[in-house]
């Protein structure tokens, strides 16, 4: 079975960080956010991925080359963001009436893939969320999806859509796509998947709920830092402790790099190459090559290469005085 994988976004909620590298190519817990999916369907046995890609798509197409050497991997080129339906019609020639399974570039799942992809019907990955009205939504009856809709106002059930779908008919899906984009027929500006699957069920499709019990989404600087929180928990790597500092677990470090006079952790991701001096890191991930000295760090995210210097004081302070460095 052939994934999909869009990744042709512009990643906005997660700037500056998407202005130089994609969204996808985010470290999370050690790899890229590209890695933990790549490695989860492979063990699979899912080996054909086709990749929409959009702007800094060359640099994803050079990770995936590099890294997965045995992946069959297609890039296919989305050049504007017209929506997630839209990224799946530009994928239309790779997957050629061959069920595929469509999962979002920047959310990672903990479910029973082996079962999800072995599902008789088409399938939609679903969790009860609070509040729905953020997410493509759907009502089921029997099991069965009777109707979606795309972020509503007043939403039908509390099951969302979480990014992961199998579909037995993907040429209903492409004439759905193809029906949507002829007629301009699009939901808040873009061309929904939502959208296209509603058109499925209209023309008879027969799509079931398929329940998550984990879903990690990657695309806000908060949630790529819960994601991180979780991911760590759930390795718990044991990590070569340096000699002159403290590592609090769980934490990931890459072996290149140095970790001086500091306590790093919990939950903290530190990259190939990065230094971090004389600091206190947690909950925070620091990219590849970054400096990070003399500060107190917690909730961040460092870009790669970037630099993150504090300073040290000194006081003559007398009796009963009070300094603060708030
Ligand atoms: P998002 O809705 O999170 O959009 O897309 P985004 O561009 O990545 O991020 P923001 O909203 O600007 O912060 C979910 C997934 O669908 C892909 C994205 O790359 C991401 O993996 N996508 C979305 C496309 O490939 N093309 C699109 O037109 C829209």
């Amino acid at each position: 079975m052939r994934a999909v994988i869009p990744v042709a976004g512009y990643g906005t909620r997660l700037r500056p960080h998407t202005y130089t590298v994609p969204k996808v190519l985010l470290n999370v817990a050690g790899k890229p956010i590209i890695a933990h999916i790549l490695d989860s369907l492979i063990s699979h046995g899912i080996t054909d991925v086709t990749f929409v890609v959009g702007p800094m798509g060359e640099q994803i197409e050079q990770y995936v080359r590099l890294r997965y050497p045995s992946l069959r991997a297609v890039f296919v080129e989305q050049t504007e963001p017209l929506g997630l339906g839209h990224a799946i019609w530009c994928a239309r020639t790779t997957f050629n009436h061959e069920p595929i399974i469509i999962i979002l570039g920047d959310t990672i799942f903990d479910a029973d893939l082996e079962r999800f992809v072995h599902s008789p019907t088409s399938a939609i990955g679903v969790k009860e969320v609070e509040d729905p009205r953020r997410f493509g939504v759907v009502e089921v009856a029997d099991g069965d999806i009777v109707r979606l809709v795309e972020k509503p106002s007043d939403p039908p059930s509390h099951l969302a859509i979480v990014g992961l779908y199998l579909i037995r008919n993907s040429r209903l899906l492409v004439e759905c796509l193809e029906h949507l984009i002829a007629r301009e027929i699009r939901t808040k500006g873009e061309y929904q998947l939502t959208d296209a699957l509603q058109c499925m069920l209209d023309r008879s499709e027969r799509i079931t709920a398929f329940p998550i019990e984990g879903w990690y989404d990657c695309g806000k600087p908060e949630t790529l830092l819960e994601t991180n929180r979780f991911l760590l928990e759930r390795s718990q790597q044991s990590v070569m402790p340096p000699t002159n500092a403290i590592v609090l677990p769980p934490s990931y470090i890459a072996p290149t790099a140095s970790i001086e006079r500091s306590i790093v952790g919990p939950y903290a991701t530190i990259g190939d190459g990065a230094i971090v001096s004389d600091a206190r890191v947690a909950n925070s991930i620091i990219g590849a090559g970054a400096r990070v000295s003399a500060v107190v760090l917690t909730g961040s995210i460092i870009g790669n290469n970037a630099t993150v210097c504090g300073s040290f004081h000194t006081l003559n302070v007398g009796d009963s005085s009070q300094i603060n460095y708030a």
